[in-house]
């Protein structure tokens, strides 16, 4: 049995073009793995920790080997629990809108808070930095009201290549993508079109992911 963990990162819920091919997916996945525990995170519901100034402090006390204040091990307690949420995970599924080229607000407080050394990454002067979460496999799912297809436009897309990037650097060597664009600029019918075409390709990745 395997746990796929959800992340959906678009307040449109219902209306959201990320999400309605993640549903999709989702479903399709439940068919083909009916014993497998599908987990949702809604990172515009969820409660995560804001990563101010205590945190950062926390962060630091880490990296520096010191111990942590109460106060900052009241907060770590908060982000660690986001951690081994993550961790807990054998397959990840996200749902991503662009939001000004790049990721919304609330999916970078949860990288934010998910990014942490010793627990996502490591550095030693003899390894350089190392992602801890390997060997898992993940789906991206992005949404974008215009296209990004072409090379010029791919230059200001900070959506896809930031998040390839960044869950790359703690370990993920297995990250498929599907986008659906563009959502606004060619019109509602067109939109319609890619969003059908795309859930068409996420149900038949389904059974083998
Ligand atoms: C705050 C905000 C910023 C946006 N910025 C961009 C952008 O930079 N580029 C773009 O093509 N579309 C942008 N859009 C449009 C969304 O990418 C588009 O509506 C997409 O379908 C959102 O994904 P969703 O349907 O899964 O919510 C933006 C939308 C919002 C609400």
């Amino acid at each position: 049995m395997s746990a796929l963990l959800y992340i959906q990162a678009s307040p449109r819920t219902d209306r959201s073009y990320s999400g309605q091919v993640a549903d999709a997916f989702i479903e399709a996945y439940r068919q083909a793995h009916p014993q497998d525990r599908v987990k949702t995170i809604d990172v515009f519901r969820a409660r995560l920790p804001a990563f101010d100034g205590l945190a950062v402090t926390a962060k630091y006390t880490i990296m520096h080997g010191t111990e942590h204040s109460a106060g900052e091990l009241k907060v770590w307690k908060a982000v660690e629990s986001v951690i081994q949420t993550f961790k807990a995970a054998d397959k990840y599924v996200l749902a991503v809108p662009m939001w000004n080229f790049g990721i919304p607000y609330r999916l970078k407080q949860y990288l934010d808070v998910l990014i942490q050394p010793t627990y996502t990454f490591s550095f030693s002067p003899a390894e350089g930095y190392k992602g801890l979460v390997s060997g898992k496999p993940m789906l991206i799912i992005y949404a974008r009201g215009g296209d990004y297809s072409s090379p010029d436009a791919q230059t200001v897309d900070f959506q896809q290549r930031y998040l390839e990037m960044v869950f790359g650097f703690i370990g993920f060597t297995n990250i498929r993508s599907l986008i659906v664009q563009p959502t606004l600029q060619g019109g509602p019918e067109i939109a319609a079109q890619k969003r059908d075409a795309v859930i068409a390709e996420a149900k038949a990745l389904a059974a083998g992911f």
